[in-house]
């Protein structure tokens, strides 16, 4: 991935700049949630009443209509580049008006997406019509679908429910336009409130869950994110956005100042809900790296910090290898095959970094293949616990419908677990073996 323009201490929140069309095809990322706000090709020299003042509605250069294909193949390159970059299981939300929305939910039929809903966002507090011949604009549609029509996706329902007085909760969202204290960094434009990104957000993931804006503008996403415990990967072509975005991280890196805004966002019962909601979210469980060590390897483990694993990419996709495995706290080395049930052979090692090393084109009568090569630098060298010598069973590593990992792991090839899971499994083994 390209050097960050911004990557926060707490490695929560990065931003990317360039055109969002050339970074995409880069990231080596998978995403559990999708937030758009993209251009919606307006800025037509048009005119609206904004704290009783005509102004212009041209929002920038990048917001100028260039007519209905050029919208269309917009659309359909940004959607078709990010659709690679999202987990299976992941979900898409997009916000537009009239000017764009039709045309995005034309192109996600066509690439497949299945569209779970078109909310309404009624603002509470919109400018007044200036020529007085239409109805006043109100309204903006947010679509979300999701990557796949098979698998299924996540929906906070219970949360929702409760945030709607105890009433399911409906497609029409009354939530204010952006409030003063929201603009502390110089305003963004066109900025969304942060109450419709809690709101999305808290709707649609779970907590660590790493969610992208391929139009970041300044960042509502990314603080919304990190205020509800999630990670962020913005992109944005102008740096003084980009500023606007990495003065808003920094000000909510201060505790008070999270705690002060977390409190200030509507769309709450009341204004300490969104804070105790976020502490009674269970706390996510360490991920492990399951590696596969060579049986003539073993006696030299504790002498070092290094691992490495081995993946192809072929036709722009990394073949064989869980990206996820680049959240990894802890790797487990396990044994066996050939005939041999799987075990783990009790090395272990607490994760420090794991770095694309090596790269290199494999020439051939196929596509177009790469070789890369992982190095997992641990935080010292591997240690030898006996304790956690055990047989592997897949149907207690792995979640039920985590097919993927089972059949990485069958192959002999990193997979991807948690550490609950790894404990459940050595400890039913122990048990039924003592
Ligand atoms: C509608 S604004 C997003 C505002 C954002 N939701 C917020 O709350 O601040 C769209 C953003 O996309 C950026 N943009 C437009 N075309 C882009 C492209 N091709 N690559 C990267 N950024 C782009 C613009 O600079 C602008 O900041």
């Amino acid at each position: 991935m390209s050097e960050p323009y911004f990557k926060s201490k707490d490695k929560n929140f990065y931003l990317l700049q360039g055109d969002t069309m050339d970074l995409l095809p880069k990231i080596n990322h998978k995403f559990d949630m999708v937030f758009a706000d993209p251009p919606y090709f307006l800025s037509n020299n048009g005119l609206s009443i904004q704290s009783g003042k005509i102004v212009s509605v041209n929002k920038g250069k990048w917001d100028k209509s260039h007519g209905f294909d050029y919208i269309n193949n917009f659309n359909r390159k940004w959607l078709k580049q990010v659709r690679e970059l999202m987990k299976e299981d992941a979900t898409i939300w997009i916000s537009g008006t009239m000017h764009n929305i039709f045309s995005i939910g034309q192109i996600l039929t066509e690439l497949d997406f299945k569209i779970l809903n078109i909310i309404t966002w009624q603002k509470t507090n919109p400018p007044p019509n200036f020529s007085c011949r239409y109805f006043t604009y109100s309204t903006e549609q947010i679509i979300w679908a999701r990557k796949s029509k098979k698998v299924p996706h996540f929906y906070n329902y219970k949360l929702m429910k409760q945030l709607n007085g105890d009433k399911q909760m409906q497609d029409v969202w009354k939530l204010p336009a952006i409030a003063k204290w929201e603009k502390s960094c110089k305003k963004h434009p066109t900025q969304k409130p942060l109450s419709i990104l809690t709101r999305i957000i808290m709707a649609s993931t779970k907590p660590n869950a790493w969610v992208l804006d391929p139009f970041a503008g300044s960042s509502t996403t990314g603080i919304a994110s990190n205020l509800a415990n999630r990670r962020f990967l913005g992109i944005d072509k102008e740096a003084e956005y980009l500023e606007i975005s990495k003065c808003r991280k920094i000000e909510i890196e201060k505790k008070e100042v999270a705690e002060l805004y977390k409190n200030k966002i509507s769309g709450f019962n009341n204004q300490k809900e969104f804070a105790s909601f976020l502490e009674k979210e269970p706390k996510p469980s360490k991920k492990v790296a399951l590696g596969f060590c060579r049986k003539k390897d073993i006696p030299n483990l504790t002498k070092t910090n290094k691992f490495y694993f081995h993946a192809i990419e072929q036709d722009n996709f990394v073949q064989d290898f869980p990206t996820e495995i680049l959240d990894a706290k802890i790797i487990y080395l396990y044994q066996g095959g050939r005939g041999k049930p799987l075990f783990f052979i009790g090395y272990y090692g607490g994760i420090k970094s794991i770095k694309l090393k090596h790269k290199s084109k494999i020439k051939g009568k196929e596509n177009s293949r790469t070789e890369y090569y992982y190095e997992i630098e641990l935080e010292k060298n591997f240690e030898l616990n006996k304790y956690l010598t055990s047989k592997l069973d897949t149907k207690i590593l792995f979640y039920k419908n985590d097919k993927t990992n089972k059949e990485l792991l069958n192959k002999y090839l990193p997979a991807i677990t948690t550490i609950d899971k790894v404990e459940l499994n050595i400890n039913k083994y122990k048990s039924t073996n003592a």
